[in-house]
């Protein structure tokens, strides 16, 4: 049972010291297990709880720790009980069971495998243990696309390159369009890039990962044409556990179509099947609703991966860290102290060839009843019972629910229009020829929301994004209330909200935590000035912060579902927003146009003045 992270934080330090020298005196005799969990120090949920530099994990540290287990480097299985990073190795992988779905935790129990003779043990999975070691084959649905060639290639190779993946792995690559093993191999080539600081044999590692991708050519519908990739399937894995990981990198209304000939035709008989799932997840209550229900024909709740990639970035889930393992933080964190939360998304380019798929959706449902919602309820959680992805996703489920309605006069819309600088000519939305004439969809939005519970009753969390904005940027903005009675508030002058605290935590670029407080300008004369504590990671860590697509497959991989959404929080979070949708499309709501490069529209500063907010973003020492 893994301690709640209360106690994690609170260990008395002699604990922890016999904690930590009895892992490593398990790491030492369970020498392969070490080996593996300190070549891919990243890996699991639990993994990025370690101190910085040092391979061990809190999880490792404070859960059971079978030493006869690791001993013999028998598979051990994945689940959320047992975070102990096994993905990130290549002897070891995840024991599958006989049931194609979600196997492990439902058919083996566990605790009993584990507490098992190594007779047993054989008894249960086989005499022939190598046949029985599990593969995992992933096969990307949509390879041909965009978002197969730009992320999820890439975040599979430096997987592969930093030894994450499991000794037996394929990928497929799946379309409708022609192509040999060959040509996706040089398609795919071509987005792969050694960012890995490290750089070696990087080339090497580039020709290897692509002779394990494949490709199969065959339609979206066609029960037949999985049957036959099933067959490539098992030809590669040889007769061993299969596991599967399907991608759907393909536009929505085709989901159910693969997921129904998939899971007919290409699951795993003997090991899990799962199911990653691109947004966007319907375009209101309703069309979510269908997905789900007809996903759930197909696929158990626990088999689908609805990823939000915005949560697998290296800020966003240091969120959770910043404020449940400092002491400074947590008591702050309510209306007590805290006077508005901004969450800020901006970008400084368009929806260059996205156009068409965009101007179906518009900002609102492409940035935040996701990306930012979900920021927003990580951010505003009661402290979970423990890291399991349940007791996360619980608590997260509860601020969506406790959030009131958004109402139209809490919102402002605009769209970006041509404009010209420095002599180039940027083009307006409508200027895309994939978008209608006249289109009213926004391309940047600004709402303020609330949530309705005794921790943040009256605090506005207000949400800002835009495309064709000056800057590229997402930052999570706190800004603190005033200091009652401060002693130096004539030093101010009469702007104080300038000389309140504000916390900032920017997920990119530049990826940073800091707090801008007030000191005294050394000197004779008493004269005060605002300064930051800095924690800038470009500075402070060497490391190149992972892709946010690799954590997130890895997690897939793994089983950890912490980082996915589950399906009662994409209903409420659906709730939130599709009334007001609806309503701004059935009236018809214009939305104020804003030059290409620019701040957006002044309705976000009004909006905000309605609460005596100022855009952090906007100040001059932002
Ligand atoms: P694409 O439009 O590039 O589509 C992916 C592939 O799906 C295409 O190569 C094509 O393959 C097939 N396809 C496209 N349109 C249709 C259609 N109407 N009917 C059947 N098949 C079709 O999508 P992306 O790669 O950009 O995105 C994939 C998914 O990820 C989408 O759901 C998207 O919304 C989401 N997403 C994308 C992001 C991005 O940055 N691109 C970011 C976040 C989410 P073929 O013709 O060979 O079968
Ligand atoms: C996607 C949106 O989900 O996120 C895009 O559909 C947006 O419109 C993208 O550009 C931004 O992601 P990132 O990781 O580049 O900030």
């Amino acid at each position: 049972m893994p301690l709640p992270l209360s106690s994690a934080v609170s260990l008395p330090r002699k604990t922890l010291d016999s904690s930590l020298s009895l892992a490593l005196s398990l790491f030492a005799g369970g020498g392969e297990m070490a080996l593996s969990v300190a070549k891919c120090p990243s890996s699991s949920a639990a993994a990025r709880l370690a101190p910085d530099h040092s391979p061990l994990r809190w999880s490792t540290l404070l859960r059971p720790f079978p030493r006869t287990v690791l001993a013999r480097s028998v598979a051990v299985p994945s689940s959320k009980n047992w975070n102990l990073g096994v993905a990130c190795k290549q002897e070891v992988g995840t024991v599958a069971a006989s049931s194609p779905k979600e196997a492990p935790s439902k058919n083996v129990e566990i605790g009993g495998l584990l507490g098992l003779s190594s007779e047993e043990y054989r008894d249960v999975i086989g005499p022939n243990s190598s046949e029985r070691e599990p593969t995992v084959s992933i096969t990307v649905v949509g390879a041909s696309g965009d978002l197969a060639k730009k992320k999820i290639f890439p975040a599979l190779f430096a997987l592969y390159y930093e030894d994450c993946l499991p000794k037996h792995f394929t990928i497929f690559g799946y379309a409708r369009s022609k192509m040999t093993d060959a040509e996706l191999r040089t398609m795919v080539s071509k987005t792969l890039t050694c960012r890995i600081d490290k750089r070696e044999n990087c080339n090497e590692k580039m020709e290897q990962f692509l002779q394990r991708c494949f490709y199969h050519s065959g339609q979206y519908e066609s029960e037949e044409n999985f049957a036959d990739l099933d067959k490539e399937l098992k030809e590669h894995e040889g007769g061993r556990l299969s596991n599967r990981l399907f991608y759907l990198s393909i536009p929505p209304n085709i989901f159910i179509d693969v997921v129904k000939s998939a899971s007919k035709s290409a699951s795993s008989k003997n090991g899990w099947t799962r199911v990653i799932v691109e947004k966007p997840f319907g375009r209101d209550s309703e069309s979510s609703a269908a997905l789900t229900r007809g996903l759930k024909q197909y696929l158990d709740e626990d088999q689908i991966f609805r990823i939000d990639h915005y949560l697998g970035k290296e800020l966003v889930e240091n969120l959770s860290i910043l404020r449940f393992s400092n002491l400074v933080f947590e008591p702050l964190w309510s209306r007590q102290y805290i006077r508005n939360v901004q969450l800020i998304f901006s970008e400084d380019f368009g929806t260059e060839g996205r156009g068409g798929y965009f101007d179906n959706y518009g900002i609102i449902r492409d940035i935040m009843q996701n990306h930012l919602l979900q920021i927003l309820a990580l951010f505003a959680m009661e402290t979970p019972v423990s890291l399991d992805a349940e007791d996360i996703r619980n608590e997260k489920v509860k601020v969506l629910r406790s959030m009131k309605p958004l109402q139209l006069e809490n919102v402002a819309i605009g769209q970006y229009r041509s404009h010209t600088k420095g002599g180039v000519a940027y083009p307006g939305y409508t200027d895309d020829k994939t978008v209608p004439k006249g289109s009213l969809t926004p391309t940047f939005a600004a709402a303020a929301l609330f949530i309705d519970n005794a921790r943040w009753d009256g605090v506005p969390f207000l949400m800002k994004a835009g495309k064709a904005l000056e800057t590229r940027r997402t930052e999570i903005r706190v800004q603190f209330r005033h200091v009652p009675g401060n002693l130096y508030k004539r030093s101010f002058g009469t702007d104080l909200d300038r000389a309140t605290n504000e916390l900032v935590i920017r997920v990119q670029p530049d990826e940073a935590i800091y707090l801008k407080i007030n000191n005294k300008i050394p000197g004779l004369g008493m004269r005060l000035d605002r300064s930051n504590l800095n924690l800038l990671y470009a500075s402070r860590y060497s490391k190149e912060i992972p892709d946010a697509y690799e954590r997130l497959l890895l997690d897939a991989i793994e089983g950890e579902r912490r980082l996915f959404i589950r399906s009662d929080e994409l209903d409420a979070a659906w709730e939130l927003f599709t009334p007001l949708l609806k309503e701004l499309e059935e009236k018809k709501i214009a939305p104020e146009l804003y030059p290409y490069g620019s701040c957006g529209p002044a309705g976000a500063h009004y909006l905000a003045a309605n609460y005596n907010v100022r855009w952090g973003d906007t100040a001059s020492d932002a």
